[in-house]
């Protein structure tokens, strides 16, 4: 028992001794309300209080550990999590370990000098926008000289709270930069008696103007993606192309000036250890921002940030085409299924058979017809002017009504046959069949043949060397790993691509939009393989990522960034609308030629015969006669 109480009071004490000198500058009903609205506004998960010193050899208030107790009660009670310390006590238990706390809210109790100069110290090393910090003032104290020389980044949150009749006023604070003077702005108010009255703003819709700040901004010239505009002095004064369309509308946006640094590569930070170019600029803070198609790759990530993917890119290996088409034997047969064939055959039958049967009946019922009707009347005769008929020939008008209505029929069916076919038939000779010697990477990799190759140092070549597709881990081994006669530029491996005969060259879609054009050879693109997003470094822990990010996703989702990536991308000056179309090449016609060919030898043959045997009797001309005989005996008549 007297061990419990002694256990109590050494407790007490040692509470006394943490909380002493700490001042509550408000009422705590002002504290608890302001916080606990804070806290709810910002959805924070923990509030963290941080007082100036636990330091015990000064003043021990009783009243203000009381206060403190039952600011802690408060908020206890209400089940959110909460903790009271010194910032010295800050640093040493919690230190970088403030990460792993979602969402806090730091509160500084006071505006007290001491306080201020533990604050300087944490806000030198900790991540300042990762926390939210609210910090209460007393009456005299003016927000200019507070933060004279505390920096508060462009994207943190910082509320001052400066409470008078009970209305507490809440102001936002920050700096564009280190150099740049202090904004502030009105968040809102709150009352303890009244309604708030508070901006239900995003952070980015209440801060969005970087005051004209400069953005150092590194860039490489690209044909249609960068192109850069450089003065008498070789310096980049601006941008065109997609990337200048996206950094004019950025700085619109931001209010800012981006002054532009040529960088002669993207450094793709390989395992090699390599630095130099735009990502190790970005890394050492000396550029701010890169603009141009950047993949968003793991080792990237280790040396700066990127915004939001602007455009998803797909990597296709191409090869070159094969010269030689496939001839389709089986396309003049194709157009129509087997059944129809069948059923212009037995529509050819059928309707013969009526034809002939019509002129029968019509013989056996009125002798005079035979006169008149001269058109042949055997049936493999009719059945050839009725297949004639399917191939576009005339047929011998017939004087019998029926046998007339049975050729309208044939002739009408024979013209919807035909366009039928005709229309499918070149369809199917427009559509190209190429022999590809293979069209996956799995065939590239079976047929062993082919040189693959990517530009040297490329975000590709790290995709292949790091990505856990046997396929490409297998070509990556085989040709890719020890090969040091890589083509340095996209521009370069195409012209292998086209110069070579056995040679696979993989590279970003947007880069083949790009250089497509300037193209002298035909190229097929394999099945594609591997995705990457583009998107744009900015410098670790940039305070302007989040502006750009908010900047970038309102031009995107109003499709302005879709819009310009197609005219700028996809159009590239040069491609001539020509390109659309297909030419009919002679390995798809040489059916048709053989089958011409056949029959001018058959004709000939047996014209050949014709005249070596002639025959005795010439039914055609003994016709003929017979015709003219007959209407010469009815213009008689008349
Ligand atoms: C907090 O959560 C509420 C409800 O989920 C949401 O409407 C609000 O936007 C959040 N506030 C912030 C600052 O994220
Ligand atoms: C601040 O002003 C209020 C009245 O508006 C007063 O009650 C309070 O004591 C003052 N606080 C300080 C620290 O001066
Ligand atoms: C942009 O920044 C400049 C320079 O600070 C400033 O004068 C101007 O008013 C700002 N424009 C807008 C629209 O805020």
């Amino acid at each position: 028992m007297k061990l419990d109480k002694l256990f109590k009071i050494v407790l007490t004490f040692v509470f006394a001794i943490v909380i002493t000198n700490c001042h509550l500058i408000q009422p705590l009903s002002v504290y608890v309300h302001v916080v606990r609205y804070v806290h709810d506004f910002f959805n924070n998960t923990c509030i963290i209080f941080l007082h100036a010193s636990d330091n015990p050899s000064e003043t021990q208030d009783l009243k203000i550990g009381l206060d403190l107790k039952k600011l802690q009660f408060q908020f206890s009670g209400s089940g959110i999590r909460m903790a009271i310390m010194s910032v010295n006590v800050f640093v040493a238990e919690i230190g970088v370990a403030y990460y792993h706390i979602k969402r806090p809210l730091f509160v500084l109790l006071n505006d007290s000098d001491e306080l201020r100069q533990g604050f300087a110290d944490v806000a030198g090393w900790i991540d300042m926008s990762y926390p939210t910090w609210l910090i209460f003032f007393g009456n005299g104290t003016k927000i200019e000289t507070y933060f004279d020389t505390l920096y508060i980044p462009f994207d943190c949150e910082f509320m001052v709270a400066q409470t008078q009749n009970d209305i507490t006023e809440i102001t936002e604070v920050y700096r564009v930069d280190r150099n740049s003077s202090l904004l502030t702005s009105n968040f809102g108010f709150i009352s303890l008696t009244e309604d708030t009255d508070i901006k239900r703003k995003g952070l980015y819709d209440r801060r969005n103007n970087l005051h004209g700040k400069y953005l150092r901004v590194g860039v490489t010239h690209n044909p249609s993606i960068s192109e850069l505009i450089k003065d008498d002095d070789q310096n980049v004064i601006s941008v065109e192309g997609y990337f200048g369309v996206l950094s004019e509308l950025l700085q619109q946006r931001m209010n800012c000036t981006m002054t532009f640094y040529e960088i002669d590569e993207w450094d793709f930070v390989l395992e090699t250890g390599k630095s130099a170019g735009v990502m190790s600029l970005l890394g050492n803070k000396t550029l701010d921002l890169a603009l141009g198609p950047i993949a968003i790759t793991e080792k990237r990530l280790e040396v700066a940030e990127f915004t939001i993917p602007l455009f998803v890119t797909r990597y296709t290996t191409y090869i070159k085409r094969p010269l030689e088409s496939v001839v389709k034997w089986e396309g003049y047969m194709a157009p129509f299924k087997a059944g129809i064939w069948t059923a212009i055959a037995l529509i050819i039958l059928i309707s013969s058979g009526m034809i002939s049967c019509a002129k029968s009946l019509s013989k056996m019922w009125s002798s005079h017809v035979n006169d008149l009707e001269h058109s042949p009347s055997k049936f493999n005769h009719i059945l050839l002017l009725v297949f004639g008929a399917f191939c576009n020939q005339g047929i011998q008008p017939s004087l019998l009504d029926p046998v007339r209505i049975i050729h309208l029929i044939v002739h009408l069916t024979a013209v919807v046959v035909v366009a039928a076919y005709s229309a499918a038939l070149i369809s199917f000779l427009a559509v190209k069949t190429i022999s590809m010697p293979f069209t996956t990477m799995a065939g590239l990799l079976e047929d062993n043949t082919y040189d693959f190759a990517v530009v040297a140092n490329s975000s590709e070549f790290y995709f292949c060397s790091t990505t856990l597709d046997f396929v490409v881990k297998s070509i990556y081994e085989k040709k890719l790993r020890d090969n040091s006669n890589l083509p340095t530029s996209y521009e370069d491996g195409l012209k292998r691509l086209c110069k070579e005969e056995k040679y696979a060259f993989m590279l970003p879609e947007h880069q083949y939009q790009i250089f497509k054009s300037k193209l002298d050879c035909i190229i097929e693109p394999l099945d594609s393989t591997m995705q990457a997003s583009i998107g744009m470094p900015v410098s670790m822990r940039s305070p302007y990522r989040g502006v750009i990010n908010s900047v970038l996703l309102i031009i995107k989702n109003g499709g302005i960034l879709q819009r310009v990536l197609n005219a700028r991308f996809y159009n590239v000056k040069g491609i001539s609308h020509r390109d659309s179309w297909v030419s009919v090449e002679i390995g798809d016609v040489v059916v048709l030629n053989v089958i011409l060919l056949l029959g001018i030898i058959l004709g000939l043959l047996i014209l050949y015969v014709e005249r070596s045997f002639p025959p005795k009797t010439n039914d055609r001309t003994i016709n003929i006669a017979k015709v003219i005989k007959t209407k010469a005996a009815r213009a008689k008549e008349f």
